[in-house]
């Protein structure tokens, strides 16, 4: 199945004319009839296809399975925490796009989160990892269903009202007041709603063994990513198009969304400052 281009340079939800068919899932196995002898060499390869205002999904995702993993060609980049997987910068891409590796030491997890509405494309480089999908909770729509609604709507000749395909996400089950929609919460902080109605449904669960390489939007869902081993780490390339600097993380027996902001353990090679979170610096201070 042939993907349609989507444009890099925007966010998803401003590309939904090319998602509208329904038309972005991946073919599997991919075939890949591209050689990619180095990191380095796959990264030059990518800023060569992100220089083009679209870029064919599954052409990238050819290009980092065509890449075979050599731990010289990354280690320098793979730092790890004994505390939670850690995220170094390899390459921000111009400001087009960024490329990290994850270290995942034993057991290690990320929350379900959202991906900002942008593409992301990974890469198991070492070890195992499990990727479980999740479909957005009830209350929680993404900006790309949503233009995604409008577009269908505006095609079958329906009324394209805004105001309605907008505002018709269901109530909060605790504000009963009609109004309350979790990603933009009349209440702000106050709110303590607790979502129990709303708790994630899974939808998929892959396991990702060297080289593999998968891809997911918003439009597909929600995942986490865990290492299964208590013994060994894990290590993934991550491509993330545009960048984000912000995602929503979901509370996985509530559902209920929290922004969060996505910073790197090291940058190029090089370990950053770490610096306190408000909540961390007033633990220090107790
Ligand atoms: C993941 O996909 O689980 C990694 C999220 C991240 O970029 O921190």
């Amino acid at each position: 199945m042939e993907i349609e281009n989507a444009n890099c340079r925007s966010r998803l939800s401003e590309c939904v004319h090319s998602l509208a068919s329904g038309n972005y899932s991946i073919e599997r196995p991919l075939k890949v009839d591209i050689e990619i002898p180095s990191l380095k060499i796959l990264i030059e390869e990518l800023h060569r296809v992100f220089e083009n205002n679209y870029v064919n999904i599954q052409h990238v995702q050819k290009l980092m399975a065509a890449y075979k993993s050599n731990p010289k060609d990354w280690k320098k980049f793979a730092k790890f925490d004994r505390y939670r997987y850690t995220r170094n910068l390899v390459d921000a891409g111009n400001g087009l796009f960024n490329i990290m590796i994850l270290c995942w030491g034993a057991g290690h997890a990320s929350a379900i989160h959202d991906h900002a509405d942008a593409h992301c494309f990974m890469k198991q480089l070492d070890g195992t990892l499990e990727e479980v999908r999740y479909a957005w909770p009830e209350t929680v729509e993404p900006e790309v269903l949503k233009k995604l609604k409008k577009h269908q709507t505006a095609y079958s000749g329906e009324s394209g009202d805004v105001t309605d395909s907008e505002n018709n996400n269901s109530a909060c089950d605790r504000c009963h007041n009609g109004s309350c929609q979790i990603d933009r919460c009349q209440h702000g902080d106050e709110c303590t709603d607790d979502y129990d109605a709303h708790s994630m449904r899974e939808i998929g669960r892959t396991r990702l063994e060297l080289n593999d390489v998968c891809y997911i939007n918003d439009a597909l869902g929600l995942h986490r990513v865990e290492n299964p081993s208590h013994v060994d780490g894990a290590v993934s390339l991550h491509l993330y198009c545009p960048p984000f600097d912000s995602c929503r993380v979901f509370d996985a027996r509530t559902g209920k969304p929290t922004n969060v902001k996505v910073t790197f353990w090291s940058e190029y090679g090089k370990k950053m400052k770490r610096v306190m979170d408000a909540n961390e610096v007033a633990d220090s201070q107790q």
